[in-house]
């Protein structure tokens, strides 16, 4: 059995639901005929084997209580959005969902970290008909949504595969460039913004 252990089935079964829901959040707004919420929705159940890594990063023991009490994560969605606005948009439709309560929020839009990384981080505790690690049922499960645009998914990408190179000639020279390039891309979100604000303002 994995780390995950009687609940890994329903960690997938609550991926899925919790797609649902978004989707079924984008879809109210577009039949209300505005602009959708998001460009994309992708999400994954933690691999087990990078689960027990995180655990031990972290000092946790490596249990089931752990991954799923401990960890936050062990279920995330990210919401790629094409304007900055979108973000709050879907922020505002999550605050108002009856499904799930935001119990942790993270702003790194407002304040990226020194490397440049932006994203909004969200923790919902989402109410599932599952059995939870509590022995409630209805149970409460952990959710991370991370909402980003497509310049900041980029961004991310890139220099989320940095990290798996260990050979690089020149780190410093890479980290510096890749902060300069967040901060560019930040700025066009910006622009791109304001472009919409203008074409929407003539119709
Ligand atoms: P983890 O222990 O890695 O989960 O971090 P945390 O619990 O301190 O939370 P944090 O909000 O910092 O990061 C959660 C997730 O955001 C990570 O697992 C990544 O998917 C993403 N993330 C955070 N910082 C970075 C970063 O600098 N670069 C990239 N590419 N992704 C990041
Ligand atoms: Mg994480």
């Amino acid at each position: 059995m994995s780390i995950y252990g009687p609940y890994d089935q329903d960690l997938q079964k609550i991926l899925a639901t919790t797609r649902d829901r978004i989707q079924q959040l984008n879809q109210a707004v577009v039949t209300a005929h505005q602009p959708k919420l998001y460009e994309h929705l992708i999400g994954r159940v933690k691999e087990p084997a990078s689960m027990e890594e995180k655990c031990r990063r972290k000092g946790y023991p490596v249990t089931t209580e752990s991954a799923l009490r401990r960890c936050h994560d062990a279920v995330g969605l990210r919401i790629v959005c094409n304007f900055i606005d979108d973000i709050d948009r879907c922020l505002k439709q999550l605050r108002r969902a009856n499904w799930c309560t935001i119990v942790q929020e993270k702003d790194y839009i407002t304040n990226a970290k020194p490397n440049g990384y932006r994203s909004y981080h969200l923790i919902l505790d989402e109410l599932t008909p599952y059995k939870d690690i509590d022995g409630r049922q209805p149970g409460h499960f952990y959710v991370e949504i991370q909402l980003r645009t497509i310049a900041m998914d980029t961004w991310a990408s890139l220099e989320h595969e940095m990290k798996y190179k260990h050979h690089i000639k020149d780190p410093e020279r890479i980290s510096r460039e890749l902060k300069h390039c967040a901060d560019q891309l930040a700025s066009c979100d910006v622009q791109l913004q304001t472009i919409r604000q203008l074409i929407h303002e003539e119709n």
